[in-house]
């Protein structure tokens, strides 16, 4: 059976080991550094077992020992936002934690893929690619499946379609510069752009860029979880099952798009062995400038990490 660590047995991270283990995809291993919090959900979500009729058992633990070998490692751990906070806004708390912990899982669990979830997320991605030594295509991070899940659901809101008739993209930083790709977002294999007004598709994209924020000011005490957790399990499904899934997801770019060394939402195939492709679109002129003006607010953010402490 396959073995998934989550790092940070939080809100994210306790929803996608759920989500992985109701699937029975994986044996899954939550750590946290505060004490009882992933052994008290683990032994919880066991209780369910019967209920939920799966296999594969979930456990929880302080210690990076009980996670040796795992086949991913998704790190969840960090501090999540609160009303009037942007994701920038957790640069330095997050990039400490983000250090300390690829860090310690790696020395456990050296053949792994790696997903990166904390925010703000391109960043700690490439945090994590420089910390870790690890080849780009073993480490990638989630954001572009949410966003692009967010953009499905204001398309279907407008259209009162079904979901599963669409394929929306949303690519490019997770976070204000994000970008949404209108002309390649499909119901049935329609573009919106034929099915809505300009004024309507200007809507679905506000409401898809805006759609974190909106959860975080209902909550008020954090940020969404379910989504997120969600868009974790497909992308550890599409690796175990080594489904070569094109999806939206936080990769290394290396000329890809004009644009080199940085890690950003992009159309990827995902299987066994992590990132197999970066794939290109065929972009217009206008779809290319927004993309690599994300990237420029990506950089900025990289330009804003605070240097290692000794
Ligand atoms: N990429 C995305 O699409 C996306 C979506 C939602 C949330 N997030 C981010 O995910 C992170 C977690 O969000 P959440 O809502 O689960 O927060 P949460 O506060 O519910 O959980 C975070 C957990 O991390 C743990 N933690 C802190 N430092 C740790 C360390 N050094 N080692 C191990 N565990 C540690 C905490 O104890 C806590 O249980 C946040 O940074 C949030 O912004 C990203």
């Amino acid at each position: 059976m396959a073995k998934v660590t989550i790092v940070g047995a939080g809100n994210v991270g306790a929803t996608a080991a759920h989500i992985i283990a109701s699937k029975n995809l994986a044996d899954v291993v939550m750590v946290d550094v505060a004490e009882g919090l992933p052994q008290g959900k683990a032994l919880d979500m066991m209780h369910m077992r019967s209920v939920e009729k799966f296999t594969v058992s979930v456990s929880g633990s302080n210690d990076y020992e009980a996670t040796a070998g795992s086949d991913i490692v998704v790190i969840t751990a960090g501090i999540a936002r609160k009303p009037g906070m942007t994701r920038e806004d957790l640069l330095g708390v997050n990039a400490g934690i983000m250090r300390s912990v690829i860090d310690q899982a790696i020395k456990y669990s050296p053949e792994a893929v790696y997903i990166c979830v904390t925010n703000p997320l391109d960043v700690m991605t490439y945090l994590a690619y420089q910390e870790s030594g690890l080849p780009a295509k073993r480490l990638m991070g989630m954001g572009g499946v949410l966003d692009s899940s967010r953009l499905s659901f204001a398309v279907c809101e407008k259209l009162g379609c079904d979901p599963a008739d669409v394929r929306a993209w949303a690519v490019g930083a997770h976070g204000e510069g994000m970008v949404c790709w209108p002309r390649l977002t499909t119901v049935a294999g329609q573009s919106i752009v034929d099915l809505l007004s300009p004024e309507e598709v200007d809507e679905v994209v506000a409401r898809c860029v805006k759609g974190g924020a909106e959860v975080v000011a209902h909550l008020k005490t954090g940020s969404a979880y379910y989504a997120p957790g969600a868009s974790i399990a497909k992308m550890v499904e599409a690796i175990l099952t080594d489904s070569d899934e094109i999806l939206s997801v936080c990769a290394h770019l290396d000329g890809q798009y004009g644009i080199d060394d940085l890690y950003m939402n992009v159309p990827v195939r995902l299987g066994k062995g992590g990132v197999e492709e970066v794939v290109e679109f065929e972009l217009t002129d206008e779809e290319l400038a927004d993309l690599q003006r994300s990237a420029d607010s990506v950089r900025k953010g990289l330009d804003a990490l605070p240097a290692k402490s000794e």
